[in-house]
């Protein structure tokens, strides 16, 4: 045990008679003895389980060996698995901290820690990143309980299949146009919304637009396979089964969402060593469309492996013999687009998530130029799920939104909630003449062929898109806070006007070019689209 003694030397007054000055009187007491509590062991492999509403359970685990001060082990969370590189004690107890890097990004885990009876009360601290209030970062507090070692462990390794071609699914010969639940719903998306989706999209004229997929997103999986190794789904979801026949009996499609990881980005079941199985599960439901999401699989596997592990599901989907649409999500690492196709994808997310606002949006949008060589039919660059009707953008940024996809040959996926849209949102997601852009069957992405000479941030651009029968589309876009008059010479684009038919696609009217020039007078974040030919 460890004994601190504590002398002390104390000087007091004296108090004396009132006439004489005291006399400083110096005492010594005796030694006190302070008892520092011994430091105990927490060495152990330690659980906490917290029930979400939907039943899942969040799993933190804490695999801990103490050696004398020091405490080594790992932290697996639902959404990662770290291990422990710095120790450290102090009068409440102990401190493990995991410090990782990315690059020149460093990330530190800190959790203090104090034994508690037969618990291990365990805090997260939680810094706020710069500029936010603290007040939304607050420690989390665990409760964590003695498990069997082993409990938790990452499961082991699976063998990495050899690199070869998937066969093309022969679907998605132009950009998937539907609905996804993540960016409205996240983790709230049910039975009962996804229905109601469906309802809304097969009766607001949607789906006579070209919308065709109800598309599911992370949170529907149950936290546990059953006992033959089968996914299955959370309180939220009651019947997948019953669900995709609602979607199917409104002439619609379900999609759903999985991990190459053993779990989702948002912590639930992955697919890991389970793929062949869960594609035989989605196809047995009646799924028609899977996005894969890497996020878990980093805790086993280093970007390098992607390949792989999505050639893996991209044959098992393909083995089903249903049409299930393959959307690979591991935002743009490793240049995908450069081996999508190879492993079945039908698309592949070239970016990070997208959020809500004009920067976000615009800054993810007017830089895939570059990826334009390659997009083709079946294959497809995705740079996101659309924003459109959230109420972070206003109407003009929405339309730039909806025109800068369809240049770029994107999915359309709507994101908002298709019940309570707004006129105006309702008019910018069915615009027939922008979807046929998207839709058109050469299925060549747009490229921007000008832009002023302003910072990248606030310039005008103009981007053309070969359409089928050697019609083009045009699109003029203002990235700066004026309204500007942008000259457009057809001349100069390599596009020809003679003789054609040329429609401004958002005004749904034809527009008179004089020679090859045509002014198009484009407000602050909005775009004139115009397309040259039938
Ligand atoms: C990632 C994806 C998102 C969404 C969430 C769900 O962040 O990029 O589109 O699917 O995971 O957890």
């Amino acid at each position: 045990m460890n004994r601190a003694v504590a002398a002390l030397a104390i000087t007091i007054s004296a108090v004396g008679a009132a006439c004489s000055r005291p006399a400083p009187v110096t005492v010594t007491p005796a030694p006190t003895v302070v008892a520092v509590p011994a430091r105990p062991n927490v060495s152990g492999n330690w659980l906490s389980a917290t029930e979400n509403p939907d039943g899942t359970v969040r799993r933190t685990y804490f695999t801990l060996t103490q050696e004398g001060a020091e405490i080594r082990g790992t932290i697996h969370a639902p959404t990662s698995f770290v291990t422990i590189t710095e120790s450290a004690w102090d009068s409440a107890g102990f401190i493990v901290t995991s410090v990782t890097r990315n690059g020149t990004n460093e990330r530190r885990l800190t959790y203090a820690g104090r034994l508690v009876g037969d618990e291990l009360h365990m805090t997260l601290r939680r810094r706020a990143p710069q500029g936010a209030p603290q007040g939304n970062f607050r420690p989390v507090e665990l409760v964590a309980r003695r498990v069997p070692a082993g409990e938790g462990a990452l499961p082991a390794k699976i063998a990495l299949p050899a690199r070869h071609p998937v066969k093309d699914n022969g679907i998605a010969r132009t950009p998937a146009m539907g609905w996804n639940s993540w960016n409205k719903f996240a983790g709230r998306v049910d039975d009962a919304s996804v229905r109601a989706m469906a309802d809304a999209m097969a009766s607001n004229g949607m789906k006579e637009a070209g919308y065709v997929y109800i598309n599911i997103d992370d949170t529907w999986e149950g936290d546990q396979r059953d006992a033959q190794g089968n996914i299955t789904t959370n309180k939220k979801f009651p019947d997948m089964k019953a669900l995709a026949d609602y979607v199917h009996a409104k002439g619609l499609k379900l999609g759903i969402y999985s991990s190459p990881g053993p779990v989702t980005c948002a912590g639930y079941l992955g697919s890991y060593g389970h793929e062949a199985q869960d594609a035989k599960t989605y196809a047995a439901w009646g799924i028609d469309y899977l996005k894969y999401d890497w996020c878990g699989a980093s805790m086993l596997h280093p970007t390098e492996d992607e390949p792989a592990l999505y050639q893996l599901m991209g044959d098992a989907l393909l083995a089903t013999g249903r049409d299930i649409l393959y959307s690979l999500c591991q935002y743009g690492q490793l240049d995908v687009w450069k081996w999508g196709a190879e492993v079945g994808g039908n698309s592949w997310r070239t970016t990070g998530d997208i959020r809500d606002t004009w920067q976000s949006m615009s800054g993810i949008g007017f830089r895939q130029d570059v990826l334009a060589p390659y997009a083709k039919p079946g294959h497809f660059n995705d740079p996101d799920m659309l924003e459109i009707g959230n109420g972070g953008m206003t109407d003009t940024e929405y339309r730039t939104h909806m025109s800068l996809w369809s240049m770029l040959a994107s999915p359309l996926l709507a994101g908002n909630d298709l019940r309570t849209m707004t006129p105006a949102i309702h008019d910018i997601l069915t615009n027939r003449d922008v979807i046929a852009i998207d839709q058109d069957s050469l299925g060549v992405q747009g490229t921007r062929v000008w832009a002023s000479d302003d910072s990248a941030a606030v310039r005008k651009e103009i981007w053309t898109r070969p359409l089928a029968k050697g019609a083009s589309a045009v699109a003029v876009f203002n990235r700066g806070t004026d309204s500007a008059d942008v000259v457009v010479d057809f001349a100069k684009l390599g596009v020809d006007v003679r003789g054609r038919r040329v429609r401004d696609l958002w005004e749904h009217r034809a527009v008179r070019v004089s020679g090859t020039l045509y002014v198009a007078h484009v407000p602050s974040h909005g775009v004139v689209m115009l397309r040259v030919g039938r």
